[in-house]
C-alpha cells in the first residue's frame, strides 16, 4: 500500500506554478492549476525527457525537449511525437499540505 507524501506547503504553489518532487523513486511535478493541484510523472513517453520546467499552456504541459503537448489532467498525449500517455497520481490538501502517492499498484 502507497504512503502520501508531503510535496509543499498548502499555498506555496500558486496557479501556474510547478514543483518536482521524489514519490517512492518516482519523479512528480506536481502543478497548480488555478487553483487545483494535479500531479503527473515528469518522464515524457516520447523520449524519456523530464517535463520538469516546460511551458504550461491552458490545461497542458509542453515537453521542452521536442514540443509534445500533455494533458495536466489525464496525462494524455496530445500532439506528436508523444503517442502514449503519461501516469497521473492523486493529489489530496491535508493538514495544511499537498500530498500526492503513486497508488498504481496498490
Ligand atoms: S522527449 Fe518529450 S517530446 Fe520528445
Amino acid at each position: 500500500m502507497s504512503e502520501w507524501v508531503t510535496v509543499a506547503g498548502r499555498d506555496e504553489l500558486q496557479p501556474g506554478q510547478q514543483k518536482t518532487v521524489d514519490v517512492d523513486g518516482v519523479p512528480v511535478v506536481v502543478i497548480n492549476l488555478d487553483g487545483r493541484h494535479y500531479a503527473i510523472e515528469d518522464i515524457c513517453s516520447h523520449d524519456g525527457a523530464r517535463l520538469d520546467g516546460g511551458c504550461i499552456e491552458g490545461e497542458e504541459i509542453v515537453c521542452p525537449r521536442h514540443g509534445a503537448h500533455f494533458s495536466i489532467k489525464t496525462g494524455a498525449a496530445l500532439s506528436a511525437p508523444a503517442f502514449e500517455p503519461i501516469a497521473t497520481f492523486p493529489v489530496r490538501i491535508h493538514a495544511g499540505v499537498i500530498q500526492v502517492k503513486d497508488d498504481r499498484w496498490d
